[in-house]
């Protein structure tokens, strides 16, 4: 094994390698379409930074949809990459499918469009972004093979299936000799419920990797909007009306933010370095994470979480005390 932040984890039994921590890129729709006004609009030069600081400490992919943006997030990170002047092939580029209400057809018909977006760089995991499509699971992944056996994606996931659909997507696979690589679910330490619904065990009796998106619950678990409740309000999306960003919320959640201080101290790290450590750490190799930035700190701080070991027992104390209080 070599350092800390030259450690990859193999994406299910497919051919991709990626560092712990990835970077989401959500963050990178400037303010178009309907999820991409949840995180407002970046300058083009803060997202060239952020990329470049992931880069510099590690980390080898990023996470992108059709929906960030309607392309624009995808646009956005192949022009940052370019700049770093990063080659197609040097990284591992994931991005997904929107099926809502459209038929598998709609996989291979717009793939063309997603590698315009992607301006050059290649598609190395191809996702169903959710659930949604008119077409069944078994449709889509046949889709989604005839795109794998043509060359134009290197490996296939998913995102957002339970337990049952996840096995039907790998079944349907099975028959192409294809492997599902991942499966992308929210996984932090305030949710944790992958490990009690079946899809943690499933994707490991499978042999699929978990992406764990919003690994730091959308930044509550830097503790910043515990010690600061009207911060939420500054920010430019619906995260000021969801429950857990409450007060009443923030103060059960507080005993977790305090441990993971605790924590952070020892290793003089912060919080949220601490949280990213235990997601990719706590079910050993089974589940990477992608981390969203919206400033260059943030992901100078979230990448280099990648040299962050936490200890069985710091482990075992943040799965006590998200027991009691997330
Ligand atoms: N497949 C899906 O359905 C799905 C759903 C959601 C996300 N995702 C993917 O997962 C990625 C990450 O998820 P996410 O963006 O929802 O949540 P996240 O990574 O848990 O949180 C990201 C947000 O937290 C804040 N933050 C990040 N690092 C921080 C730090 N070190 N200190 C303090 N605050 C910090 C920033 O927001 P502020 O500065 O504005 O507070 C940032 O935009 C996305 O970019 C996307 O690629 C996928």
């Amino acid at each position: 094994m070599g350092s800390a932040s030259s450690l990859t984890y193999q994406l299910g039994s497919g051919p991709l390698r990626v560092s712990p921590i990835g970077l989401g890129c959500w963050q990178f729709s400037q303010s178009t379409g309907l999820s991409g006004k949840y995180w407002g609009r970046l300058p083009r030069e803060t997202v060239r930074q952020i990329v470049a600081v992931s880069l510099q400490a590690g980390v080898n992919w990023f996470d992108t949809a059709e929906s960030y943006g309607r392309g624009a997030s995808e646009s956005e990170l192949s022009e940052a990459l370019k700049y770093q002047d990063v080659k197609p092939g040097d990284v591992v580029l994931a991005t997904k499918w929107f099926p809502l209400l459209r038929p598998a057809s709609s996989i291979t018909e717009s793939i063309g469009k997603r590698l315009s977006a992607l301006g050059g760089f290649p598609i190395d995991l191809y996702q169903i972004h959710f659930p949604g499509s008119r077409s069944s699971i078994e449709r889509q992944m046949e889709a989604m093979a005839e795109l794998h056996e043509a060359g134009k994606i290197r490996a296939v996931g998913v995102s957002n299936f339970n337990a049952a659909q996840m096995r039907r997507a790998h079944a349907a696979l099975a028959k192409h000799n294809i492997p599902l690589s991942s499966n992308q679910v929210r996984f932090s330490l305030l949710d944790r419920e992958i490990e009690r619904n079946g899809v943690l065990a499933t994707a490991q009796e499978l042999g699929v990797s978990i992406i764990a998106y919003s690994p730091l619950a959308q930044g509550l678990l830097s503790g910043k909007f515990h010690d600061n409740p009207g911060l939420v309000r500054s920010r430019p999306g619906a995260r000021k009306f969801l429950k857990r960003f409450r007060r009443s919320n923030l103060r059960k959640t507080a005993p977790v933010i305090e441990r993971l201080r605790g924590i952070a101290e020892q290793h003089g790290m912060r919080s949220a370095q601490v949280a990213l450590a235990w997601v990719v750490q706590v079910h050993g190799e089974s589940i990477v994470a992608v981390a969203g930035a919206t400033k260059i700190r943030h992901a100078e701080s979230n990448s280099a979480a990648l040299q962050l070991r936490l200890t069985e027992s710091e482990i075992q104390e943040l799965n006590e005390v998200t027991q009691r209080h997330a």
